[in-house]
């Protein structure tokens, strides 16, 4: 659990191997973290999204990460929220997961995450933190080797999600 980490602050300062942005399936970008992600990578980061071909909901594509202090961004596609009968919650684990997976394909020892679906796609945001608590800790059970990872909040709000979602699985309440 030690290799888990929750902050507050903008996800584009983060100095981890690969930062995960929040995507569109057009991987063109957007406003949120998406919006930020780009504007402080700069125009080459667009170029190489435009050869992808985008990306599927619950899927994740490599890039490299320009002039952001980290090494490369991961895009994922989490689901937008509609009532949690459609998928919702697996697709948004299958988001954690892919990226994950291309960490350990391009030799990654540290990443960030925003809360994937939990701004313009309406995920609700309790269980949003959940989901990425669950997945990173499953991840880092069975990744001894992987560094750190961090859970970056942009506000209060989404920081305390996060905190009682670490807390609730590191400390589960009696059967
Ligand atoms: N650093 C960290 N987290 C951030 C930042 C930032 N700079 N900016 C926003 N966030 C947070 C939001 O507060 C929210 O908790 O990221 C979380 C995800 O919100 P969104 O960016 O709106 O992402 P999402 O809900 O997945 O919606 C994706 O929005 O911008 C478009 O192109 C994007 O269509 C896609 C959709």
């Amino acid at each position: 659990m030690n290799r888990i980490e929750i902050m507050e602050g903008d996800i584009t300062r983060c100095k981890t191997d690969a930062i995960v942005n929040a995507a569109h399936t057009s991987l063109l970008g957007g406003g949120g973290v998406d919006g930020a992600i780009h504007r402080a990578a700069g125009p080459s980061l667009l170029e190489e999204c435009r050869t992808l071909n985008g990306c599927a909901t619950g899927d994740a594509k490599i890039t490299r990460g320009y002039q952001l202090p980290a090494r490369h961004v991961i895009h994922t596609v989490g689901p937008v929220w509609r009532d949690g009968a459609h998928g919702e919650h697996a697709a948004l684990a299958s988001c954690y997961r892919r990226c994950f997976d291309l960490a350990v394909q391009h030799g990654l020892r540290s990443i960030a995450f925003p809360a994937i679906s939990a701004g313009a796609y309406r995920f609700p945001l309790d269980a949003a933190c959940r989901i990425a608590v669950e997945e990173t800790a499953h991840f880092l059970a069975r990744h001894p080797h992987f560094e750190r990872v961090i859970l970056v909040a942009f506000n209060a709000e989404a920081l305390a999600a996060f905190q009682s979602a670490l807390q609730q699985i590191s400390h589960p309440p009696p059967p």
